[in-house]
């Protein structure tokens, strides 16, 4: 095994991590000709609906660092949508996964299983949030772990209804649409969408105002649900702790925890959706266990895998054993090679404390960011946990959104070779999730970045 972090001497001060030497480089306009030239190709041979945020053609990657086809090297605030969180070609990973490749690339766990796939589960049992009995089913992708939290919560409950929240994203699929609250570019054009989904507001202390506290914000979203629904038809309260596509919105305090002392009282399961917020992102292992909110279930997925598809529900056990034997599965879920790459990850994340990393981040980021928002009105608002921070751009002094601008900050960022990405149900928040192993001197020169980008 070696070590994350291997010092090149003769690069002096720059270190090298899986292979690529921590540094940016920019030796062309970026993208590059070798990367325009593959758009090219890419538009002749993929589908239009599959957009490309940032054209460089990636040929390898490693930490905080992205390197594309022409040489360039990019800073990685992106981690790949919040799933390379343990850098790219993370060294346990790239072990766990050579060593199960050559051994067996793929059974199906529901014919002849493996160890793996049980260890994961394992895994996630002891580290989600809550001390109780669990147990968990992997799947290949956030959307399917979301589509059987909604299953297994129907099952057990003997309920229809599912709430979500505004500003929601749970995935692409028939059922996730419906459970996704944004339409373009999600929704439009692709219904009708499944049933019983009913959404209720969610707490968003910048676009309120302050009277709207947590425990208010929590009353509103459960006074609806007990008039337009009724708590006895609900299976389930599906949330994320800190919403991700909807813009990185961190509930005021106590929203959490009211809607989950709610769920209980009522019989209705509290699914926290942690895909994007999960693994260490938020500074804790999971964002649950920043207010203590223990989930019935909790769904998984982007950085459990260091960047191999793997998904997870996991949750109370008598909830997630009162499902059928064969009703829940499928012939990819919890794929050797996966499991190989989770245990890699969950290992580093353990082993070199990722959740005190991402915490390392927020220190160095989130004063800079507030300093800039200080400079700059058209930042209305600083938020996030940990390495998931975001600003939102509005026109000064105002709370309307500002989309053009966020793009074109972006699109500045990209242009001096820093992956950022955009986010909210407004189109007007940059997001950040840099790899929780990024070098701190990265870190740093993204930010410098970004203020000359927000400048211009
Ligand atoms: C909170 C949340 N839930 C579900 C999903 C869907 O995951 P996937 O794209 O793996 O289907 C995402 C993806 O961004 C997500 O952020």
């Amino acid at each position: 095994m070696t070590d994350t972090l291997q010092p090149a001497a003769e690069q002096g001060q720059v270190p090298t991590i899986s292979g690529v030497e921590q540094r940016r480089v920019l030796r062309t306009p970026i993208p590059g000709p070798r990367s325009q030239a593959l758009q090219t190709r890419k538009t002749s041979a993929v589908a239009a609906g599959v957009g490309v945020t940032l054209p460089v053609y990636v040929v390898r990657a490693g930490g905080g660092v992205l390197v594309d086809v022409d040489g360039n090297q990019l800073i990685d605030f992106g981690s790949g949508i919040a799933v390379a969180s343990v850098g790219n070609a993370a060294p346990r990973v790239v072990q766990g996964v050579q060593e199960q490749v050559e051994q067996f690339t793929h059974t199906c766990f529901m014919v002849t299983p493996y160890e793996g796939y049980v260890a994961v589960c394992e895994a996630l049992n002891r580290l989600t949030p809550g001390g109780h009995e669990k147990r968990s089913a992997l799947f290949n992708s956030g959307a399917e772990a979301v589509e059987n939290a909604v299953k297994i919560a129907r099952r057990y409950t003997g309920r229809d209804a599912v709430a979500v929240f505004d500003h929601a994203y749970h995935g692409r699929t028939n059922l996730t649409m419906a459970m996704t609250a944004k339409n373009m570019p999600y929704k439009d054009g692709f219904g009708p969408f499944a049933g019983e989904i009913y959404r209720v507001p969610m707490s968003y202390p910048f676009r309120e105002p302050a009277e709207i506290d947590g425990g208010a914000a929590a009353v509103r979203a459960i006074t609806m649900l007990e008039k337009q629904v009724g708590a006895g038809r609900l299976a389930a309260v599906v949330i994320e702790p800190i919403q991700g596509e909807g813009g990185f919105i961190v509930p005021a305090p106590g929203f959490l925890t009211a809607l989950a002392e709610w769920c209980s009282a009522s019989g209705v399961l509290f699914v926290a959706d942690e895909i994007q917020s999960g693994f260490a992102r938020t500074g804790d292992m999971f964002a649950c266990d920043h207010e203590g909110v223990v989930p019935d279930l909790i769904t998984t997925a982007k950085g459990i895998a260091g960047g191999l598809p793997l998904a997870g529900v996991t949750g109370r056990a008598e909830i997630m054993d009162s499902v059928h034997s064969g009703g829940l599965g499928g012939t990819y879920g919890g794929n050797p090679v996966a499991c190989a790459a989770a245990l890699g990850a969950i290992a580093t994340m353990e082993e070199e404390d990722l959740p005190a990393k991402a915490r390392r981040i927020e220190e160095l980021m989130r004063p800079r960011l507030d300093a800039l928002a200080a400079k700059h009105p058209e930042i209305g608002d600083v938020r996030g946990r940990g390495a998931m921070l975001a600003i939102e751009v509005v026109l000064p002094g105002t709370l309307a959104p500002d989309a053009e601008r966020t793009a074109r900050i972006s699109a500045a960022c990209h242009a001096a070779g820093l992956v950022t990405l955009t986010c909210g149900t407004y189109g007007n928040v940059l997001r950040f999730l840099p790899p929780l192993v990024t070098p701190e001197h990265l870190i740093l020169e993204g930010l410098d970045i970004l203020e000359q980008a927000v400048a211009g």
